[in-house]
């Protein structure tokens, strides 16, 4: 048969993306946890920060820490956290989600951002043991502890110009 080879060849190729496709989906949750430095100074895994606690968070319909003070458009947002979405929302919060109070310029490796989404996969699941009683520490001097979901302070902000001397 002429049209077999072609045809093989084209099942071939089929065949092989979709045996990649899982590779791409595993990332480091080791190097995540280094990564998520960027994520710590607004996430904790139960407490609330500047940002929303991070426990249980893949999986979780958005927006839905209750009496969490979140922007418009996350609680519209209809969806829950998974790949896609996160993958999708961490890259550039601001643009990929108008109108977010996520003061994060973005995370534009994807190998960053799969590793980041594995950590919170593995370190912030809910029977992980940051996600049990007590088992989140006290913040660290020097993080951003806000009001309840006060408006995130960006951290590219000037510092403010020194008085005008007398
Ligand atoms: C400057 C503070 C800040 C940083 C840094 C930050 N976030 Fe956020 N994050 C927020 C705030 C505030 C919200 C609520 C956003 C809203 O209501 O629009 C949020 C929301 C989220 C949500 C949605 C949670 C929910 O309950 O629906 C996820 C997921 C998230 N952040 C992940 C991350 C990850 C991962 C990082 C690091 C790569 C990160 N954030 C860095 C402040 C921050």
């Amino acid at each position: 048969m002429r049209l077999s080879s072609p045809s093989l060849a084209v099942l071939a190729l089929l065949l092989g993306a979709t045996a990649a496709a899982p590779v791409m989906a595993g990332g480091d949750p080791v190097r995540g946890a280094t990564l998520y430095k960027e994520c710590a100074g607004c996430h904790a895994a139960q407490r609330t920060l500047m940002g929303p606690p991070h426990c249980g968070v893949v999986g979780r319909k958005a927006a839905s820490i209750e009496g969490f003070a979140y922007s418009d458009a996350l609680r519209e947002a209809d969806f829950v956290w998974d790949d896609a979405h996160l993958h999708d929302f961490l890259t550039f919060p601001i643009m990929n989600m108008p109108g977010t109070k996520m003061g994060f310029a973005g995370m534009f490796d994807e190998n960053d951002r799969n590793d980041v989404i594995a950590f919170l996969k593995a370190e912030r699941s809910p029977d992980s043991p940051m996600c049990q009683p007590g088992g989140d520490p006290a913040p660290p001097p020097g993080t951003n502890t806000g009001e309840l979901g006060a408006t995130p302070t960006p951290t590219h902000v000037p510092a403010k110009p020194a008085a005008p001397a007398p």
